[in-house]
């Protein structure tokens, strides 16, 4: 049912090393798989293959999604932290790498350090996948476009995308995939919160034609778009600052008042966890233009896509 388009793609760590080709190719496995589930139940893709899932903080849809897709794929995920691994302290990453490539198919691992991740990639000889870093997230990033085209249809092309709120990983790989698929990308964020590193210029390196735009005004950002997104002011690593940051961010709460201003038909994603009443209220949360839930759903299906690609013969 699935066939392989592409050549073999080796690790996914920021999406921006990810062809235009390479991030379709994967959609459209997730979506054949998302209609395959629906009318057959699972597809045994990974038989006898293993993922190895490391965490270093927190997570919910990461963690059951990467899981369950492994299980409705006919392989198995093996889930550790860093209590038991001590990466960095008991052992070294380049170690802890060289170990694993002797031992399962895949590795995903959640970290702070976006190196970490690099130097894994530098030692493994089975693929890489970056759960979250400091640095992005783009395994969300594909869900998001999946939850885009569910409602936009598969070419979006053209169609546009904004941020309100932090300059972080989320947003950065929101930068990188729309950048690749031809969206317009748009951060809004009070000044000083802008993506550190000038890393609009590192993705319009990579895409010169790239639409990407920084606003500091929520309002007159969101006039145009077909997508709002929003994630915590405060990421995991980043809790002694959650004072400063609430004061900061205050004026770029995702409510009412910031929908009016958008079209009709504009839709609101947020990657979840979602602080309720801080960076959205329940009534966008809850209402009509809310995909949110869907999109944590299709965090399965991305994930599915992404390991029958990296893992499999898709
Ligand atoms: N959106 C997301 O990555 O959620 P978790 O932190 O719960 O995995
Ligand atoms: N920016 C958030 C995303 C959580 C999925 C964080 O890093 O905590």
């Amino acid at each position: 049912m699935i066939s392989c388009v592409i050549e073999q793609m080796n690790h996914f760590l920021t999406l921006l090393e990810t062809s235009p080709e390479e991030i379709r190719h994967v959609l459209e496995v997730a979506a054949q798989l998302r209609q395959h589930r629906d009318e057959h139940g699972d597809a045994d893709l990974l038989r006898g293959k293993t993922l190895a899932m490391y965490f270093e903080k927190p997570s919910l849809r990461t963690r059951v999604s990467f899981e369950q897709a492994m299980y409705e794929l006919g392989g198995r995920a093996i889930v550790f932290g860093k209590q038991e691994v001590g990466l960095g302290v008991r052992e070294t990453v380049a170690d802890f790498t060289r170990v694993m490539n002797g031992m399962v198919d895949g590795i995903m691992a959640r970290v702070y350090e976006h190196a970490w991740l690099e130097e894994m990639a530098e030692h493994a000889q089975v693929p890489i996948v970056n759960a979250l870093s400091d640095h992005c997230h783009p395994c969300q990033a594909l869900a998001d476009i999946m939850t885009m085209q569910d409602d936009f249809g598969e070419d979006l092309s053209g169609r546009s995308l904004v941020f309100v709120g932090d300059g972080n990983n989320v947003a950065r790989s929101l930068a990188a995939i729309c950048a690749k698929l031809g969206i317009a990308f748009t951060l809004a964020c009070p000044a000083g919160y802008e993506l550190a590193g000038d890393y609009l210029a590192t993705v319009r390196r990579v895409c010169p034609e790239a639409e990407l735009r920084v606003f500091n005004d929520p309002r007159a950002a969101v006039e145009q778009t077909d997508a709002i997104y929003c994630d915590t002011f405060v990421s995991m690593g980043q809790e002694e600052e959650k004072k400063k940051r609430l004061r900061d961010f205050a004026g770029f709460q995702v409510n009412e008042d910031l929908l009016a201003a958008a079209q009709p038909e504009t839709i609101v994603l947020h990657c979840l966890p979602a602080y309720r009443g801080v960076e959205i209220t329940n009534a966008v949360m809850d209402g009509p233009a809310s995909r949110v839930f869907g999109q944590s759903h299709n965090r399965l299906h991305a994930q599915k896509g992404l390991l029958a690609v990296l893992m499999g013969q898709a």
